[in-house]
């Protein structure tokens, strides 16, 4: 998932299914806390993941505190914390639980990545836990993160689904983020959307639609192009195909509602992520008559030297001309 939207996606959600996590799935969350950063790299975290048919899952749920009594139904409880013999201090500072954060929030983030929610917490006692686990003495507990499969919120009791159903709320940035000195609020510059959204009508044909009745799924990168296409010739100016100058690097779909024969469809696309040599279209395939959304999608573009064979920089005058349509 591309990490704006992941950072969008993540959230401390209560209601879990009973859906069994894929042990591949388990694997990747604790690989990629494996590659956090640490302090002098002593790796500090340590992590006791706890399923549903493990021994000591019961006493571990009797050292959740009540309150957090939906986490029980999580197909994964992850203790974690850091290990206190990998202790490193510089001057005052122990920076053996700020690495453990870091090492968990890269679980959280990668939890979200592959479809799983995860939820960290403080509401547990720690005598409990500690005898459940046979924790040693030096290893210092510092939360427990319940994983699985997002469930439906209806199964929770009304108060917690409240919670749940929360918008979430941050300080502003010029709260947490100083410029040059502390108290000076740094200005909140985060991207704005474009100026202008690109948008195309794309029409559908009878033959798009497969044995299902709807445009086949497979499909859906071809009406990107079509936008694509009348993008760069619209705003870009570029007709012929040998003024092409990138190819596409990656593509993803993310399919909300199937389109029918009778749907009226427009293609919207602006540009992001423009880096030295490659730059992202995102785009909606959605109905103007109703706002239905059928497809979110991404593409990400590597400008290209076809005579050379190799990537070059993406072209001032490109740049100049989609400006409007670039968000940020
Ligand atoms: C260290 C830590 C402890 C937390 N403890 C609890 C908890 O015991 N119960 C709970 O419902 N949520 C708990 N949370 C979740 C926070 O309430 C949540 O992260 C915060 O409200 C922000 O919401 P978000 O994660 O959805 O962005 C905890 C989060 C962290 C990082």
């Amino acid at each position: 998932m591309d990490f704006a939207r992941l950072i969008d996606a993540r959230r401390s959600t209560r209601a879990f299914s009973d859906r069994p996590i894929e042990a591949g799935k388990v694997a990747r969350l604790f690989e990629a806390a494996r590659w956090s950063p640490s302090c002098a790299n002593r790796q500090p975290w340590r992590f006791v993941a706890v399923s549903k048919d493990d021994p000591a899952r019961a006493a571990l749920e009797d050292a959740i505190d009540a309150g957090n009594g939906w986490a029980r139904r999580a197909p994964l409880l992850v203790v974690s914390g850091g290990s206190g013999t990998d202790l490193l201090a510089v001057e005052t500072r122990d920076y053996l639980l700020h690495d453990a954060g870091l090492a968990l929030m890269s679980l959280l983030y990668r939890a979200f990545d592959v479809g799983l929610i995860a939820h960290p917490m403080a509401g547990w006692k720690e005598a409990p836990l500690r005898a459940a686990l046979s924790l040693p003495d030096d290893f210092r507990p510092i939360a427990v993160t319940a994983i699985g499969y997002p469930g439906n919120p209806a199964d929770l009791d009304e108060a917690v689904r409240k919670k749940d159903e929360k918008p979430p709320t941050r300080r502003p940035i010029g709260d947490v983020a100083f410029a040059g000195r502390w108290g000076v609020p740094l200005p909140a510059v985060l991207p704005g959307p474009p100026e202008r959204y690109f948008e195309t009508p794309i029409p559908i044909r009878f033959s798009d639609i497969d044995a299902m009745g709807h445009v086949n799924n497979a499909l859906t990168l071809t009406l990107l192009e079509q936008g694509r296409m009348a993008f760069y010739a619209e705003v870009v100016g570029v007709r012929r195909i040998e003024e092409i100058d990138f190819v596409i690097a990656e593509s993803s779909c993310r399919y909300k509602a199937p389109i029918l024969l009778h749907d009226t469809v427009r293609l919207r696309l602006h540009v992001t992520d423009v880096s030295r040599s490659a730059f992202r279209f995102r785009y909606l395939l959605f109905d103007p008559d109703d706002g239905r959304v059928f497809t979110e999608a991404e593409t990400v573009q590597v400008a290209y030297d076809y005579a050379a064979g190799r990537p070059r920089p993406v072209s001032p005058g490109f740049l100049e001309k989609v400006r409007a349509y670039t968000e940020g």
